[in-house]
């Protein structure tokens, strides 16, 4: 896929061909980008843990390369360089970019027949609060332009609905006067409008002059549709009010690293939409171009984030350092790039910035900021994520804001109601595992406890001080109907920031080195809470039953069974006898809920639809494993992941097999493979893995795009226990200990 604008600048892929070099390193070794020079090198307990231990090096990246042939000035555009870079052609300094989430273009001057393009990257960490890796992890172009071009990021177009029901497509130029269409000006008669549920797309060929009396023309693909947040309706998008049903998103790939990859963004969005999420918030910076291409195509609205830190610092090494020298220039690159993308409804111009809340002339900046983005794009409004609108509301920032963005603080919905337009910007976070469940018994009663071994409880009954739990959250947005909705902490687990419960000293989460916080894992696959929003937030009939009913010596011992639905009512049977009708209506839960005396057999929810449709879930007591079950779960691009699950003799998953398995494929190259475990620390390019809590997931990469690739997977050994703290203090299951320094395990078969 190519970006959603066509310009008279030539673009051609330039990612193949470069060779990388990690620190000092004597040996280069060759590589296409996107790539990610930290990616996999391992995981060390002196390594900042936000970034997940990894040891993130210096890269240095070169290319060597022809002159190219033809007429014009070239230039080289790279996506986004993470990040501090600087770039020389044949040794000579020729540009760079400290910002690591923005594109650049370095000039190729003077060249040769054979030249070298060598591109430094300083990620030294810390520098963010996830793990970004570092290198060219984004796309890099070859520019050829010949005469005077048209960029297509200084052209702006806008769409208005007018009474008639026709629109009025506005276009400009930055530096030009545009020639077609007419007086930058269209009418639309019965246009089809762009909504995330149809995302209607259109696209509009551009003629501009510049003082010279140049011309030139470039295809902008826009949507019609307009945008306005309100103090009383929340949002309207095409005069109607839409609730924002979001989730927040590191631009990360889990197991294929910080590089940008278009099939994992495809399959993450996928999940979204299954989930009916219909908004997606760039935490906590510009994404690569494609990621809005996808959005406009998929129809997600897009809360567009510029930054996670200004002034003062929250890591030793982040963008504070750059901040006064390159803000303004970051701010107007951010959004010339994304202006004409439907998408994006609200810019953002930062995240929980500590000059929001401490210090002076935080609300000056957010004025001036507010100014930059106004100066090129007034058809959307501006936001921050605060989260201490308390402060906020007193230092000038809050009331420079446009819309209010609350990071959790959901009290601050009513005080602000028909003061400002709000919204919440980040919402409950959850401590969860895929699949986990941790009891303690309490007199015959197994009750949830939050975590034990580094491992967090799928019923998150921990209370966070500054967040409200999931359901709180989501029941808050159904009373303050003057908000425009929420974006939900997060979409997958990510590498860093492995938080997680009762440690205090960040040293301390080793081994656990990827976060918790996802409505899927590391791997992509679902956890509990991912179903509590498909309830919420999907048109289509819901039913979700957990625990796991596999629970060997728990004989008649009481377990709490929930069930996420969309119906009204639902009806729950173990062994075909039922254990009682329950209904939404007098509860204030978002789940319904039994207890329910252990015994081995088949547990069944029959979930009740509005419409008297019934459906159903079960959770059946599993034998012992006979094979390890790959379904294909997803696939785009020539990139193929499939799910595998050890299975007993009837397919019931068995999730307490860890069973350490190796992969082998067919018509392919195994990339990698991941079971979602925050704390596992064997390579993911390596191709055998343990299976965390029944399954894995692998990623292969087809041979060629004809061929549909396969796998077979074989066991290497048996782990294997159930998941309870039987309140004695020894757990039947001990997390797998690091074994060294760096990574644990060599990989070889
Ligand atoms: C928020 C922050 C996010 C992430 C999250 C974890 O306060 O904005 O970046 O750290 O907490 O719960």
């Amino acid at each position: 896929m190519m970006l959603a604008i066509l310009a008279a600048a030539a673009l051609t892929a330039f990612n193949e061909g470069w060779e990388v070099r990690r620190g000092d390193a004597a040996s280069w070794t060759r590589v296409a980008v996107p790539h990610d020079a930290a990616f996999d090198v391992g995981y060390a307990r002196d390594e900042d843990p936000d970034q997940g231990f990894v040891p993130v090096p210096v890269a240095t990246y070169r290319k060597t390369f022809a002159k190219p042939a033809g007429r014009g000035r070239f230039s080289v555009r790279f996506d986004g360089v993470y990040m501090d870079s600087s770039v020389t052609l044949n040794g000579r300094p020729v540009g760079g970019r400290r910002n690591g989430y923005l594109p650049f273009e370095v000039p190729l001057e003077g060249l040769g027949e054979t030249n070298v393009l060598e591109v430094r990257c300083d990620a030294r960490t810390p520098n963010a609060r996830w793990y970004q890796g570092c290198g060219i992890q984004r796309d890099v172009w070859l520019v050829r332009r010949d005469g005077w071009t048209l960029e297509p990021e200084a052209v702006a177009v806008t769409t208005e609905l007018l009474p008639d029901g026709s629109a009025r497509v506005r276009v400009t130029a930055d530096g030009a006067r545009v020639i077609k269409p007419a007086n930058g000006e269209l009418i639309v008669r019965e246009p089809k409008l762009w909504t995330p549920e149809a995302p209607n797309l259109r696209w509009l060929d551009v003629m501009a002059e510049n003082a010279r009396g140049e011309r030139d023309t470039v295809r902008i693909r826009y949507g019609i549709r307009t945008v306005e947040f309100t103090k009383d309706r929340g949002l309207l998008l095409n005069g109607r009010p839409y609730r924002i049903k979001g989730l927040c998103r590191h631009e990360t790939f889990g197991a294929l690293g910080g590089a940008f990859n278009l099939a994992a963004t495809k399959r993450e969005l996928a999940m979204c939409k299954e989930m009916g999420v219909n908004a997606i918030r760039t935490a906590h910076n510009p994404f690569s171009p494609q990621f809005y291409d996808l959005c406009d195509e998929m129809g997600f609205l897009v809360k567009d984030e510029a930054f996670d830190e200004w002034r003062l610092p929250k890591t030793a090494n982040g963008y504070s350092r750059f901040f006064d020298a390159c803000w303004t220039n970051d701010l107007r690159t951010f959004v010339r790039r994304d202006r004409n993308h439907p998408c994006v409804i609200l810019w953002s111009v930062g995240n929980e910035i500590r000059d929001h809340w401490k210090g002076n002339g935080g609300g000056e900046l957010t004025r001036a900021m507010v100014d930059v983005v106004h100066a090129l794009d007034r058809s959307r409004p501006v936001t921050a994520g605060l989260n201490h609108p308390d402060v906020s509301y007193t230092n000038g920032v809050l009331h420079a804001l446009d819309v209010v963005g609350l990071n959790y603080n959901a009290d601050w919905y009513a005080k602000l109601k028909g003061e400002k337009p709000v919204f919440g910007s980040e919402t409950a976070p959850s401590l969860a595992d895929r699949d986990v469940y941790l009891f303690e018994e309490r007199d015959g009663r197994m009750t949830p406890i939050q975590a034990t071994n580094h491992l967090e409880c799928a019923y998150s009954p921990k209370a966070f001080t500054w967040a409200a739990p999931a359901e709180v959250a989501l029941k808050a947005q159904r009373d303050s109907p003057w908000s425009a909705g929420e974006f939900a902490w997060c979409t997958y687990d990510y590498l860093g920031e492995p938080n997680h419960t009762g440690y205090r000293d960040k040293r301390d989460y080793w081994p656990a080195r990827s976060s918790y916080w996802g409505l899927c894992d590391l791997a992509g696959l679902p956890k509990d809470r991912f179903h509590l929003y498909r309830s919420q937030w999907s048109d289509r009939p819901v039913a979700h039953l957990m625990p796991d009913w596999t629970n060997p010596g728990c004989e008649g011992k009481v377990f709490p069974v929930w069930c996420y639905t969309n119906g009204e009512e639902a009806e729950l049977f173990l062994n075909g006898v039922s254990q009682g009708v329950r209904r939404f209506a007098g509860t204030d839960d978002l789940h319904l809920a039994w207890d329910v005396a252990y015994e081995p057999g088949t547990l069944e929810v029959r979930a009740k639809m509005r419409d008297g449709t019934v459906v159903t879930d079960r959770r059946v007591t599993a034998g012992p494993v006979v094979r390890y079950a790959v379904t294909p779960d997803f696939a785009s691009d020539g990139l193929h992941f499939f799910r595998i699950d050890a299975v007993d003799d009837r397919g019931n998953r068995v999730l307490s097999c860890e069973d350490e398995v190796s992969v082998s494929v067919a018509d392919g190259t195994l990339l990698a493979l991941d079971n979602g475990s925050p704390r596992d620390h064997t390579p993911f390019g390596c191709a055998r893995r343990h299976l965390f809590r029944g399954s894995l997931v692998a990623v292969v990469k087809a041979s060629s795009q004809e061929v549909r690739p396969s796998i077979s997977v074989g066991k290497r050994s048996v782990h294997g226990g159930v998941l309870l703290d039987r309140g004695d203090g020894q757990d039947a299951r001990r997390p797998r200990e690091a074994r060294s320094r760096h990574i644990s395990s060599p990989c070889s078969l």
